[in-house]
């Protein structure tokens, strides 16, 4: 087991011991190699570099109470890598192929996959990058799959479970309506990187999207589903241009498991003043409670017009709590697994 500082991890960048690569050219993918050059070797005229053929995902792996190994819900991202992938038009991993080289990459760093108990997880990466010259905009027929991990604590460094704050983002849109904001293609992130970092400038520590055609509806925050409390109901968005989240879904079903009711609609912005809790969700984030939401005409600009509050801004929800427990647990393997969620390794 490395030697980390396993309580203070947050979500950064972080060498381990290996990666895992294949090569999809002339119609197959390359048996699977592990690999402790992290480099690349590919052309300047790649399609990733001018035309952003990629896409990516993101789990975890988790060493439980139990001392058991287990990944969750990797079929979930495999399904999704091969719309994002599909969308671009590049050849996609199946979803044996995905698994497999998941686990392998989480093997072949297990001594910084971190101990229990320390609200800490193994962040998996895998990216699949088009790799053949190219000059004109075309997609990629030459593919690299790469599955490279990272130990990480929460997203913001602060403590799970602590609020935070978010604003409205009225004058920036993270995706097009019919555009591509229901898949996990890289040029969605470069495009939302400029209102990203003025959020943070700002102090903030989420930007939340409207529904891009209307602008009237909650869509969803920068890298995390947007999930709100009201009574004994999770009130999530319903709309085409958000990421459809795996711990999202997984919530929904937890809530419905712990006896709220769920509903997934549309969310008209001036609802929030009626909800009780709000949360960003995500793997990254996890459940990430949100103590206040700034409206104001524009991200640069020095009126809030609105702020909403949701129960005690500067503590967590007693029912996002119980959310929180109940998915970590069977993440952890301290609360039973009726799903089968959780892929053991
Ligand atoms: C834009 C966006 N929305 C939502 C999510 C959460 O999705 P998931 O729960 O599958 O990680 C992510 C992270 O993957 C994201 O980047």
């Amino acid at each position: 087991m490395q030697n980390l500082d396993w309580s203070n991890l947050s979500f950064k960048y972080r060498k381990t011991d290996a990666i895992i690569v294949s090569y999809y050219r002339d119609g197959e993918w390359s048996a699977p190699a592990v690999t402790k050059d992290f480099n690349f070797s590919f052309s300047a005229f790649a399609g990733v570099f001018h035309y952003a053929n990629a896409c990516f995902e993101g789990l975890k792996a988790f060493r439980g109470a139990d001392g058991k190994l287990r990944m969750f819900r990797p079929d979930q991202n495999a399904k999704r890598i091969q719309d994002s992938g599909g969308y671009l038009d590049m050849a996609t991993p199946s979803e044996e192929m995905f698994i497999e080289m998941c686990a392998m990459c989480v093997k072949e760093n297990i001594d910084f996959v971190p101990p229990y108990g320390y609200g800490a997880s193994l962040y998996i990466r895998p990216v699949l990058i088009g790799m053949n010259p190219q000059l004109g905009i075309a997609s990629s027929k030459e593919v690299v799959f790469a599955v490279m991990c990272a130990p990480v604590g929460t997203y913001s460094g602060a403590a799970s479970l602590s609020t935070g704050t978010a604003v409205l983002s009225r004058n920036y849109d993270r995706a097009a309506p019919n555009g591509t904001g229901h898949f996990k293609i890289a040029a969605n992130y470069a495009t939302s990187l400029h209102p990203y970092n003025l959020s943070h400038k700002l102090g903030y520590r989420e930007l939340l999207y409207l529904d891009p055609a209307q602008k009237k509806y909650i869509d969803e925050f920068g890298s995390s589903n947007f999930l709100a409390i009201k009574g004994d109901t999770y009130v999530t968005p319903l709309s085409d241009s958000v990421l459809p989240s795996i711990t999202n879904k997984s919530l929904q079903q937890a809530a419905l498991d712990l006896g709220y009711k769920v509903e997934k609609r549309r969310v008209p912005v001036e609802e929030l003043a009626e909800f009780d809790e709000v949360n960003a969700c995500g793997t990254a984030v996890f459940i990430t409670p949100i103590g206040s939401i700034d409206d104001k005409p524009t991200l640069e600009s020095d009126t809030i017009t609105k702020t909403y509050t949701f129960g005690d801004p500067s503590k967590v929800g007693p029912v996002s709590e119980k959310l929180y427990k109940y998915l970590r647990g069977i993440q952890d393997g301290t609360v039973e697994d009726t799903h089968n969620w959780c892929y053991f390794l």
